[in-house]
């Protein structure tokens, strides 16, 4: 990929003079307090499948923080999406795609894009949706590809409100970080004592999501 050089606005203060970016891959601007924003992609894969989910609450609100801060910003919902279970065949390691033919595909390819990629999951049996766990076994056939994402977050709501509630679907989240070095789990939000659709709503947990997507 060329690299080519942004140069600075002539009325910027004490910024860098230029900043090597990747050619179709960061876009920059300044914004109104004359600050050089470098525009990151940022995707938001929200596995719940109910109307009013507490934890597509949380994703929404991570993603207005995310385009308050300049970002570019896709928010994926599963519900709808058509998300077959992988069948083990490994033909996608020899050819590099699934040959299940449905919605994945399409996400994985903006999943290999993005600079951020957050999950958001309702808590299940205390580990992540077995929707959201389909969904990374599907995408095996981004393991052996380049791939842009450096951080990657966790937002989970459940009934519970223990401090342990999430940490199987963290320690989950983490087997998938690991296959991919140059990412991290840079956050983990989570948001307890939520069980109804819409329960969430007036949580303090929303303005935090909101600021963890500010700060992505
Ligand atoms: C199949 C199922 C399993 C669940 N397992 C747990 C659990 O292990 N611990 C917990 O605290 N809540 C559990 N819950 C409650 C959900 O985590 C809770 O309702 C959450 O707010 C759902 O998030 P959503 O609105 O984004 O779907 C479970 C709910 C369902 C439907």
């Amino acid at each position: 990929m060329s690299i080519r050089k942004l140069h600075k606005p002539p009325h910027v203060e004490k910024q860098h003079n230029s900043i090597p970016v990747r050619e179709s891959q960061h876009i920059s601007h300044v914004n109104q307090n004359n600050h050089l924003i470098i525009m990151k992609k940022v995707i938001i894969i929200s596995t719940s499948l109910r109307p009013g989910s507490n934890s597509h609450a949380l994703a929404e609100q991570f993603a207005k923080g995310a385009e308050a801060a300049g970002h570019q910003v896709e928010l994926i919902s599963l519900r709808g999406k058509e998300i077959k279970f992988c069948i083990g065949c490994l033909s996608c390691q020899k050819t590099g795609a699934c040959v299940i033919k449905d919605d994945v595909p399409a996400i994985m390819d903006s999943v290999l894009n993005a600079d951020v990629v957050c999950w958001a999951t309702p808590i299940y049996y205390y580990e992540m949706s077995g929707q959201m766990k389909t969904l990374i076994d599907r995408m095996n056939a981004m393991y052996p590809k380049n791939y842009q994402f450096r951080d990657v977050y966790l937002l989970a709501t459940a009934t519970e409100n223990e401090e342990e509630t999430p940490k199987r679907a963290e320690t989950g989240l983490t087997g998938w970080i690991d296959c991919y070095p140059k990412s991290r789990l840079t956050g983990t939000l989570f948001c307890g004592g939520v069980t109804m659709p819409r329960d969430i709503e007036g949580n303090g947990k929303l303005q935090e999501a909101y600021e963890m997507g500010k700060n992505a």
